[in-house]
């Protein structure tokens, strides 16, 4: 089978997947330390999807409002509900301030205050004083168009150190040693249709969230859960796959992101007797709650007859007393949005939302190094060896069961460096690579063999449709066992008729069929994971709202989901602890306690 698809090889010492915020960060931090590095692309670096981040970047710099990295510490743990790992949660607020100051020298074109500081504005759930002062304002902006700013800064910076890129290849499967050291990953060159195997002793994956599971997401189409894919069908866990996130502001009809900035900059939601219904939900913190918090009233407006429209199925968002001068300033990229996709002028009128699917809490198990970790007999958190996760891609877990608006850009950044100071201290430069097993590839060539040549009767769009219509109905933003036993049931006939996908160009040169295919089997992974695992926690906690069982139960639950998907689309569980403990005495671990606003 492998003799009718020549394998070119290369040796590197870390190959990273992916070229979004994380997998940049990693590429440069890697070829900084000295170390061979490849970042292998599906898109050219500044179309990865971190581009599209609006909002800003958090760390208590305290440039416009009293701020301390332990005030961030505290407010990302009540923003997790009490699921993110305490350790790994302090490593990343404390890191947040040297990391926003590195990007600041890199390049990054951040708004200023008029002293010149970096600009800092409000965020949901970014409070002072442990959650008893005001809101904080934490999240570093360049305007509305913070992710576009550090990616180009980012990719310039990988350059500059002389990284190797090899873009739009397309990652088909991990390539592992019997003793489960992983030792590279099969690409396949989309404009060749060429076999590239990269051989390294650090692979890290950073290729995002899965957003595409779902029919609205603000996700690209390339958010498609590459990396959980080539995880899952591995033969390794996932982790927390439950926990979904809904961004209150995607515009109505189109999904696209209007920026949580809005309401840093003083936005209103109102319902459709134009009140400001948050003041029901929130009293203290109103607009400015957390992403669930906010995403649940919305959704509690609309169904109780609230909502705006003939149908009454959105919400507004007004911003027009903001004035046209804030708004030329601070939010220029959502004013354009809001005109072609809504056809609205935002210094008149208010833009119709709808809370959308943004990001995945859940993904592949890592520690705070950003190895990638397994539970094996009693050890918890097994390392895998020579394999890595960053980014959305990963759960470290710093967002628990709901991530903090401007927490993700710069997870990016904290945790891309960690992992290449982490690869620093274990990989000496151009250390030998062991040789491969016999056959190391054969599964993964046969399997391209196998859908490149699919002629089953159901077009991939047509299984995709089906997954993303059943993840928004049966796995949103509220959650019944009704719904989701019925979600589990339809998923698992939908990843069965993925035995009878049709792939129609037969062809390798620039084949998009065949790599939607792969995709779409990524997403079903995700998928089937995502709403068993809702099924299975028998809580609301985060994001995860089962009107069911309305309460957190710490008791019970608080503990991380692991769940593999077996070939045949069928998960098996298991949990590790929540780390209650600091990694410094600088903070006191903080208890659980009822999630206010
Ligand atoms: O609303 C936003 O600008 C999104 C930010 C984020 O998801 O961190």
């Amino acid at each position: 089978m492998s003799s009718a698809y020549k394998i070119t090889e290369h040796k590197y010492d870390a190959v990273v997947i992916g070229a979004g915020g994380a997998g940049l960060r990693a590429t440069f931090g890697l070829a900084q330390k000295g170390l061979s590095t490849v970042c292998v692309t599906k898109v050219f670096p500044t179309r990865s999807h971190t581009v599209a981040a609006q909002g800003g970047i958090s760390a208590a710099l305290a440039n416009m409002g009293e701020d301390h990295w332990s005030y961030h510490f505290y407010d990302t743990i009540k923003g997790s509900d009490w699921l993110g790992d305490q350790d790994a949660i302090e490593y990343m607020c404390r890191e947040a301030i040297p990391a926003v100051i590195e990007l600041e020298h890199y390049g990054v074109p951040f708004s200023r205050t008029v002293e010149g500081k970096i600009y800092q504005r409000p965020f949901g759930g970014m409070t002072t004083k442990y959650g008893e002062g005001p809101s904080a304002q934490r999240t570093c902006a360049a305007a509305d168009r913070t992710g576009h700013a550090m990616l180009h800064t980012l990719y310039q910076q990988s350059l500059a150190h002389k990284a190797n890129f090899m873009v739009e290849y397309f990652a088909l499967d991990l390539v592992f040693d019997p003793d489960g050291t992983c030792r590279g990953v099969l690409t396949l060159d989309l404009a060749t249709g060429e076999l590239h195997l990269f051989r390294a002793h650090a692979v890290v994956l950073a290729t995002g969230g899965y957003g595409r599971a779902y029919f609205s997401a603000t996700s690209a189409h390339t958010c498609t859960g590459d990396g959980g894919g080539l995880v899952a069908r591995a033969g390794l866990a996932l982790q927390d796959m439950e926990f979904v996130q809904f961004h209150p502001t995607g515009i109505y009809g189109a999904g696209c992101l209007i920026t949580e900035g809005v309401r840093g900059e003083g936005g209103i939601l109102r319902n459709g007797n134009g009140e400001r219904f948050m003041e029901r939900y929130a009293p203290h913190y109103k607009d400015l709650a957390s992403r669930d918090v906010v995403s649940r009233s919305m959704t509690i407006e609309i169904r109780e007859g609230r909502g705006v429209g003939e149908r009454k199925d959105h919400i507004l968002l007004d911003l027009t007393h903001l004035g046209p001068e804030v708004i030329h300033e601070k939010l220029p990229g959502i004013a354009e949005s809001a005109r072609i996709f809504a056809n609205v002028d935002v210094t008149k009128e208010p833009i119709p939302v709808i809370p959308t699917v943004h990001y995945n809490m859940g993904g592949i198990p890592t520690n705070y190094y950003g190895e990638v970790v397994q539970k094996v007999g009693d050890d918890p958190e097994k390392v895998v060896p020579g394999l890595y996760a960053i980014g959305e891609a990963a759960c470290v877990s710093v967002h628990g069961a709901n991530r903090l608006g401007s927490n993700s850009l710069l997870d990016l950044v904290v945790f891309g460096r960690a992992v290449a100071n982490r690869c620093a201290e274990k990989i000496k430069p151009n250390q030998a690579h062991r040789t491969l097993r016999l056959g190391a590839c054969d599964e993964a060539v046969a399997r391209l063999d196998r859908l490149r040549n699919a002629s089953g009767g159901t077009p991939t769009a047509v299984i995709r449709d089906r997954m993303q219509r059943t993840m928004q109905t049966d796995a949103a933003v509220f959650r019944t066992a009704e719904s989701l036993q019925e979600g589990c049931a339809k998923m698992q006939e939908i990843f069965n008729s993925f035995e009878d996908v049709r792939v129609s160009d037969r062809s390798l040169i620039w084949n998009s069929d065949l790599v939607e295919t792969y995709e779409l089997h990524n997403l079903l992974l995700n998928a089937v994971a995502t709403i068993n695992s809702a099924e299975q926690r028998h809580e609301s906690r985060g994001a995860h709202a089962r009107e069911d069982f309305p309460k957190r139960d710490d008791e019970t639950w608080m503990k991380h989901t692991l769940v593999k998907v077996d070939d045949a689309g069928k998960c098996s569980f298991d949990y590790r602890p929540v780390h209650m403990h600091t990694l410094t005495s600088d903070v006191d671990v903080v208890p659980p306690k009822p999630r206010v606003y």
